[in-house]
């Protein structure tokens, strides 16, 4: 059996883990708010229309950060057609999704979801049709606490406490000509500097976004961030990235070293940051923000009728999938100190680790997993791992580490996770690491193994529907920790976790 060697060691962290890449996404689009989060007339609805079964997965996922309501929804969005008196909201034609909008639910409702799900809400303004007016508006309406137009407004629709949302993002994939009133870098730049500028006006806490690019496939990928950022350095603190992976051609090999091209994609817009901000001679740091991300098969279409909630992109995730999810959470946690937030895309129904039947169950889907263990453990600060081992040959990355390898230290409790993939499809592979720098030093270091968790098995496409769940986490035999060296094995194409207990709290 190939083997990896890599080394653990609490002088070598790379930065602390902000608890906000543990985030999610919650668009309109699709049955993702409407038979997601939000289905009044479901046996396990709460008083306020929530499906408690999807509070509950959410809960158990980790979630940290919803960001809402779009997307492409956003860029043609009017927020206040969706607040106020349920029976008066308008029924609109949403031009992204090609889908009837009832606005049932609107920002007052998306709070009050938030505080059940015990997370913070990232909220998307217009900078599509509309722009500085309606997003102060929205920010007054949010966050001023009362004694305005619209802040009066907010509590007088029983929301006497303001909704307090710290983060925005400044319109949504701006760079992509399928955007509704989609803009060239100068133009959206400037609008998106305006913007930051009027919001911070209302409320000075605000942390705001710049949209970056769609993908790094953009023709304009790279310039883009540069020129955005030129005009809006002063007044926003993070940038966005979107990317989605599938398996092209059934290129496997391919689609299992995805994490390469997001590492790419995360190392290139560090880069440009720091460029603008040498150009700009500026002392404030801009990170990242990769607020969508996810494996996602379906092509986008719009040949159906208009109708509410349609079953649109509702993807049935493969324990490749899983395994490729787990790796690109590594991607996140490797640049620890400069992705400070990360929403996989989305939640529940589209593209999501969550599924639900209208009027039935909500089930897991095999994605649900990497983020649950890597939102549990993945925890306190990163730690450089520096693998070296056998490369796997790949048609898109050429050839890649076989081992797809970050660990992580929790500095309260001494625990340490390591999340390794290995991407060969057919061969498994050992993990010798050297651990002794998390005890004493010596061979004997103190460090204990806990577990080893994984997802792998014979059949690559095998699915979790609503009867059968053939995608579950298992539990390995514990691994040997002996001289300081933690050995390990690896199933062919799969996702693991592996628990330590040290003294280095
Ligand atoms: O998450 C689905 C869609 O993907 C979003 O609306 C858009 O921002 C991206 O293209």
């Amino acid at each position: 059996m190939k083997q990896a060697t890599l080394s653990l060691d609490p002088a070598f962290a790379i930065g602390p883990i902000d608890p906000r890449v543990r985030g999610s996404f919650v668009e309109h689009l699709g049955r993702c708010v409407y038979g997601g989060i939000y289905e009044p007339d479901h046996p396990d609805a709460d008083p306020d229309g929530f499906r408690t079964d999807v509070l509950d997965l959410t809960r158990e996922l980790g979630v940290t950060t919803v960001r809402y309501p779009g997307g492409n929804f956003v860029s043609g969005y009017t927020w206040e057609d969706a607040i106020g008196p349920k029976d008066k909201r308008p029924r609109r034609l949403d031009l992204a999704w090609k889908t009837i909008e009832t606005n049932a639910v609107g920002v007052d409702e998306f709070a009050a979801w938030c505080r059940k799900a015990g997370v913070e809400p990232m909220m998307a303004v217009n900078l599509g049709t509309r722009g500085v007016d309606a997003a102060t508006a929205l920010v007054e309406y949010c966050n001023h606490p009362s004694g305005s137009y619209w802040s009066d407004l907010r509590v007088s629709h029983g929301a006497k406490d303001p909704h307090n949302i710290k983060v925005w993002c400044l319109g949504n994939e701006m760079d992509g000509p399928w955007q509704i009133a989609h803009k060239n870098a100068r133009d959206y730049g400037i609008l998106a500097q305006q913007t930051a500028h009027a919001m911070r006006l209302v409320d000075p806490d605000l942390e705001l976004v710049a949209c970056g690019s769609s993908s790094r496939r953009m023709p304009t990928f790279g310039s883009w961030e540069a020129e955005v950022l030129e005009h809006t350095y002063g007044v926003v603190d993070y940038v966005s990235l979107h990317s989605y992976y599938r398996p092209k051609d059934g290129d496997f090999a391919s689609f299992l070293a995805s994490g390469v091209d997001m590492d790419a994609m995360i190392e290139s817009v560090i880069a440009t940051c720091d460029y603008v901000k040498a150009k700009v001679r500026s002392k404030k740091t801009i990170n990242l923000s990769y607020d969508e991300w996810n494996v996602w098969y379906h092509e986008r279409g719009d040949e159906r009728e208009w109708v509410e909630a349609p079953a649109l992109y509702q993807d049935e995730y493969s324990l490749a999938d899983a395994v490729v999810v787990g790796s690109l959470l590594n991607s996140l946690l490797r640049r620890a100190d400069r992705v400070s937030m990360a929403c996989f895309a989305q939640l529940v129904n589209v593209i999501a680790p969550i599924t639900t039947e209208n009027g039935g169950p909500a089930w897991r889907q095999s994605t649900f997993y990497p983020m649950k263990y890597a939102f549990s453990y993945g925890v306190g600060h990163t730690l450089r791992v520096e693998p070296s081992g056998p490369v796997v040959e790949t048609a898109e990355y050429g050839a890649v580490p076989q081992l797809d390898c970050t660990a992580t230290l929790d500095g309260e409790t001494g625990d340490v996770a390591i999340f390794a993939v290995n991407r060969s499809l057919t061969e498994p592979l050992g993990v010798v690491a050297d651990v002794r720098a998390l005890g004493s030093g010596s061979a004997d270091s103190g460090v204990r193994p806990v577990a080893h968790v994984a997802l792998h098995g014979p059949d690559r496409d095998a699915t979790n529907t609503r009867d059968n769940a053939r995608v579950v986490p298992q539990e390995l035999p514990v691994p040997v920790v002996d001289g300081g060296e933690l050995r390990v094995e690896l199933p062919p194409m799969s996702w693991n976790m592996i628990r330590l207990s040290t003294p280095a709290a």
